[in-house]
């Protein structure tokens, strides 16, 4: 509950009081150990003791006259139904594929998703540690958590993957992210070595990967959502939607500069526009969205020579690169049930890069 002046105590309950004490179960506030009993607008309530938040208990007899607010007369009725927003949040006994999860962007999102409850297929090409990864993640967190080496540009390759993480995790899929994605390396395409072949590599692993990922996983929110069951037929609990995430970039909407790299631009726009399209296609019975990332340190920047790394963050408005973990609230927001009317979004993380 809270005092008067607005703080959340925790309060021990005397015998003889009357009223509703708001427990982290109904969202709002810490666990009492009390169960909501009678409702009765400021009703004066003896407690022998309370504790703000994060002080050690004090044992001190007070007096306290408050505003009680039961959470029923706060929400609207249809609110009521969807559950405490900490819980639309959460992904416990939930699904979701990353690709390219074996290390930066994705294997922070994987880290995220397990703290909240989710149940992990991490795709890797090359990191083999990404099996050591995973069981990091089952014993850290107490979830499932499986690695899959996976080549995205392998149509039937993703496509048997998507069927062996549904069938070895727990049966049904609720998140995917497309998130492996490689840089243009090559510079300009006028002295580029091999314009055509980087060309066909990168537009293969940064779209056709996307394209094939997305395929293969609407076929299983299509199937939940008509059926309500997951593969082997039980009702599947707590699904409304599946939720495909793409890792676009802000060079899908912007054009980079000093390094020139127009393919991965143009692989990136493609990359938003095909979500946005698939938000459409799919409205009843999946949400598509793209994160689409500024200047992150990871691994996709080693090859970019130091004075171009400064450039980038003096073009930055928070004068830095950002961490993979800043983008796991982005993330969890779309892949959750909190954003079951967001669709067609394109979430630009970027410390503020496209800004001005
Ligand atoms: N780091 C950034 O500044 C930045 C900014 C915007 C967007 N992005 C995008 O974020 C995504 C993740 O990149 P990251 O920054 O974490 O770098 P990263 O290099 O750590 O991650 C990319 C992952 O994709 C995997 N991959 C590459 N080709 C693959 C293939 N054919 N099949 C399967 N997996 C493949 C790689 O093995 C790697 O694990 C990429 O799509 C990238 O374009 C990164």
């Amino acid at each position: 509950m809270r005092d008067k002046g607005g703080q959340w105590v925790e309060a021990q309950y005397e015998s003889n009081a009357i009223g509703y004490v708001p427990t982290a179960a109904s969202g709002f506030g810490p666990d009492t150990g009390i169960k909501p009993s009678e409702v009765r607008e400021n009703a004066f309530i003896i407690y022998s003791g309370f504790q703000e938040l994060g002080s050690p208990f004090k044992s001190v007899a007070v007096n306290m006259s408050f505003e009680i607010t039961p959470r029923d007369s706060l929400i609207p009725a249809s609110e009521k139904d969807a559950g405490t927003l900490q819980a639309r949040f959460s992904l416990k006994g939930k699904t979701a594929i990353i690709t390219g999860g074996g290390a930066g962007i994705g294997l922070a999102v994987a880290h995220g998703f397990a703290e909240f409850g989710a149940n992990v297929a991490l795709w890797y090409l090359k990191n083999d540690n990404t099996p050591k990864r995973a069981r990091e993640i089952e014993s850290f967190y107490g979830v499932r958590c499986i690695a899959l080496k996976v080549d995205v540009r392998n149509a039937e390759e993703v496509q048997n993957s998507v069927e062996r993480s549904v069938r070895d995790l727990n049966g049904r899929l609720d998140i995917v992210i497309a998130n492996a994605g490689i840089p243009w390396v090559q510079g300009e395409i006028g002295s580029a070595q091999d314009p055509v072949g980087h060309y066909r590599d990168v537009m293969q692993t940064n779209v056709d990967g996307v394209f094939y990922t997305a395929m293969a996983a609407s076929k299983h929110w299509y199937r939940q959502k008509q059926h309500g069951t997951d593969l082997d037929g039980r009702p599947l609990e707590n699904f409304k939607l599946g939720s495909f995430i793409a890792t676009a970039s802000m060079s899908g909407s912007i054009v980079n500069i000093p390094q020139m790299q127009s393919v991965y631009n143009a692989s990136k726009a493609a990359v938003i526009h095909l979500v946005r399209s698939l938000s459409v296609e799919w409205a009843r019975y999946a949400r598509a969205n793209t994160v689409s990332p500024g200047y992150m340190l990871t691994e996709i920047s080693n090859f970019v020579p130091q004075a171009t790394h400064d450039i980038w963050q003096a073009k930055t408005p928070q004068g830095r690169e950002g961490e993979p973990h800043e983008l796991q609230g982005a993330y969890l927001y779309l892949a959750s049930d909190a954003a079951t009317y967001t669709t067609g979004a394109d979430l630009v993380v970027d410390g503020g890069y496209c800004a001005p």
